[in-house]
C-alpha cells in the first residue's frame, strides 16, 4: 500500500510539473531550515521540482518530504565544532569548508541535466548567510536568489552595525551611561541604546566582514526573498530595502500559513504536551520556549521556573537539551521547586510549537523573539512576554512591545518576581485583555496577507513568474 501511495504521489507531482527544477541550499540551523522547506513546499505546489542540497550537520529529514530530492555534501566540521555556541564562528567555518563540495555537487547536477535532457534547472535559492555562491553561480550561468529569515527591518538595518560599533568605541563615544539606556537609536529604530549595546556585545570583528559579504552577495543576486515577512509587518523597511538593495524583493510570508503544521523539526517534538494542553482551560496556559539556539545559565532557568510556578498559572516550558550551561537538562532545578512544578506545569525537551500556539488553552508566549517564533505567535493571535537574548531578537522584541504593543517586555530582567508579575498581567488583568485585542487585529491583518490578493500572496505570484522566466 505504501509503495502504491508513494507512486501515486509521484505521478500526481509529475502531472503538475512545469518542467523546471529549483535548487535550494538552506543554512543548517533550525530557524533557517524551516522557512526554506516551507518555500520548497510552496514552489512545489506551483509545479517546480525541488532539489535540496544540505550539509551533513543538522540535515533535514528526507522522509518528511518524499517528493523532494535531497543531496548531502560534506561540511568538514568535527563533532566538537558542531557543538560550539558561537554561531558566527560556526557559519564562518561552514562557509569555508562547504565551498568546494557545494561547487562539485552543483556542477554535477547541471551536467547531468544537460546530458540526460531532464527538467531544466531554473535557479539556485540559497540562504543569505552562504556567502560563497556569487562567483560560482555566475561562472555556471545560473540565476541566483537569496532567501532571508530575519525580519526585513533587521536584515535591512543590520548593515549599519559595523559603523555603529566603530562609533561607540572610545574616544568617539564610549559605553552608554545609565540615563541613556532607553534613548532611541536613530540609525536603527525602534532599538533602544541598551538593546544596541547588547547586540554589539555579542558581535565580533569576524561578524563585520561577514556582514559586508552578505550585503554584496545580496546586491548581486537576481532577487531577495523574505519568507516570514509581508507588507503588513514591514511596510517601511520593505520600501527602504527596495531602494537600497536595488534587486526585486519578494515578501511572501508568513509562509507557514500556506502549509499549516508542516514544521521541519531537527529535534523530536514531544507531543504529550498536546494531551496535557487538552486538560487545561481556555487561554490559561503560558507557553515558554527560547528557540533552537539561545542558552541560559542554571540560575536563570531556576528564576524562570520559580516565576512561572509562583504565577499560579499552568505553564508549558521547553528546555532544549544542552541549552542550560553546565547542565545536561533540568537536573539542577531543586526538588522543592520540581514538586511545585508538577502541580501546574509541564516541561518538555522540544514542543510541536506551531500546534501548541494554535491550541485553545494557550493564552501567552514567553519567548526569545526569534523571528519565526514571533511570526508564529502573531499568526495565532497569542500575545507575548519578550525575553530576547541576542542579535535580531532584540529588534523583534521592540516591535512586539513598543510598535505593535502586543506584548510585555521583561527588559532583560530574568527575576522570579518580574516573570510572575508579567504572566499575571498578561493572563489575568485588564491590561492583558487590551493587549489581546490589539494582537487579534494584527493577526487578522497578517493572515489576510497570504489569502488571494493579499500582499504576500501577490508577492508570491511575482516570485513564481520570475522563477518561471529563467
Ligand atoms: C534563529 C535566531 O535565534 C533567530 O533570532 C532568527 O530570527 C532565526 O534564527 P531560533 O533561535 O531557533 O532561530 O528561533 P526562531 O526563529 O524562533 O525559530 C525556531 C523555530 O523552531 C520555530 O519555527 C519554532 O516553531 C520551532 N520550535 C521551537 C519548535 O518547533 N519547537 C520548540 O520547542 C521550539
Amino acid at each position: 500500500i505504501c509503495i502504491w501511495i508513494e507512486n501515486s504521489r509521484r505521478k500526481l507531482s509529475m502531472e503538475k510539473s512545469n518542467g523546471q527544477r529549483v535548487i535550494l541550499f538552506p543554512l543548517p540551523l533550525q530557524g533557517c531550515i524551516n522557512p526554506m522547506l516551507q518555500l520548497a513546499m510552496i514552489l512545489h505546489s506551483r509545479g517546480f521540482s525541488i532539489t535540496v542540497i544540505h550539509t551533513r550537520f543538522n540535515p533535514p529529514k528526507p522522509s518528511s518530504h518524499p517528493l523532494f530530492t535531497f543531496l548531502q555534501i560534506p561540511d568538514g566540521l568535527s563533532e566538537a565544532e558542531t557543538r560550539t555556541h558561537d554561531v558566527t564562528l560556526l557559519l564562518t567555518r561552514l562557509n569555508r569548508s562547504c565551498k568546494s563540495p557545494f561547487r562539485d555537487c552543483l556542477t554535477k547536477l547541471l551536467q547531468s541535466e544537460t546530458a540526460e535532457g531532464k527538467q531544466r534547472i531554473s535557479c539556485l535559492i540559497h540562504d543569505a548567510q552562504w556567502i560563497f555562491t556569487q562567483s560560482l553561480a555566475h561562472s555556471l550561468n545560473l540565476p541566483r536568489l537569496v532567501l532571508n529569515t530575519y525580519k526585513v527591518s533587521f536584515f535591512h538595518g543590520h548593515f549599519v552595525l559595523p559603523h555603529l560599533r566603530r562609533q561607540r568605541l572610545p574616544p568617539l563615544q564610549g559605553p552608554i551611561t545609565n540615563s541613556e539606556q532607553d534613548d532611541p537609536v536613530e540609525e536603527f529604530p525602534p532599538l533602544r541604546k541598551k538593546d544596541l549595546s547588547q547586540i554589539l556585545d555579542e558581535e565580533t570583528e569576524l561578524l563585520d566582514s561577514y556582514s559586508d559579504k552578505i550585503l554584496e552577495t545580496t546586491k548581486t543576486s537576481s532577487g531577495l526573498i523574505f519568507v516570514s515577512s509581508c507588507e503588513e509587518l514591514d511596510q517601511d523597511s520593505l520600501s527602504q530595502a527596495r531602494q537600497d538593495f536595488k534587486v526585486p524583493i519578494y515578501a511572501i510570508g508568513p509562509s507557514h500559513n500556506y502549509f499549516p503544521g508542516s514544521s521541519s523539526s531537527l529535534f523530536t517534538p514531544d507531543s504529550t504536551c498536546i494531551q496535557w494542553l487538552d486538560k487545561q482551560e481556555d487561554r490559561s496556559v503560558i507557553y515558554v520556549s527560547f528557540g533552537s539556539l539561545a542558552n541560559m545559565s542554571r540560575s536563570e532557568l531556576i528564576e524562570i521556573a520559580w516565576g512561572l510556578s509562583n504565577s499560579d498559572q499552568p505553564f508549558l516550558l521547553v528546555v532544549r537539551v544542552g541549552s542550560v550551561k553546565d547542565a545536561e537538562w533540568i537536573e539542577t532545578i531543586p526538588e522543592e521547586l520540581m514538586e511545585r512544578i508538577k502541580e501546574k506545569g509541564k516541561i518538555v525537551k522540544w514542543a510541536p510549537q506551531q500546534e501548541v500556539l494554535k491550541h485553545r488553552a494557550v493564552g501567552g508566549f514567553l519567548t526569545h523573539n526569534g523571528w519565526n517564533s514571533t511570526v508564529e505567535s502573531v499568526c495565532e493571535g497569542v500575545p507575548m512576554i519578550c525575553l530576547p537574548f541576542v542579535w535580531d531578537q532584540l529588534l523583534n522584541a521592540r516591535f512586539v512591545s513598543d510598535v505593535w504593543m502586543v506584548g510585555i517586555h521583561l527588559e532583560g530582567r530574568i527575576e522570579r518576581n518580574v516573570i510572575e508579575r508579567a504572566v499575571r498581567r498578561l493572563l489575568l488583568e485588564p491590561e492583558g485583555e487590551v493587549i489581546r485585542g490589539r494582537m487579534k487585529l494584527l493577526m487578522e491583518k497578517v493572515r489576510r496577507s497570504v489569502k488571494q490578493n493579499g500582499s504576500a500572496y501577490r508577492s508570491l505570484e511575482q516570485l513564481v513568474d520570475r522563477l518561471s522566466s529563467f
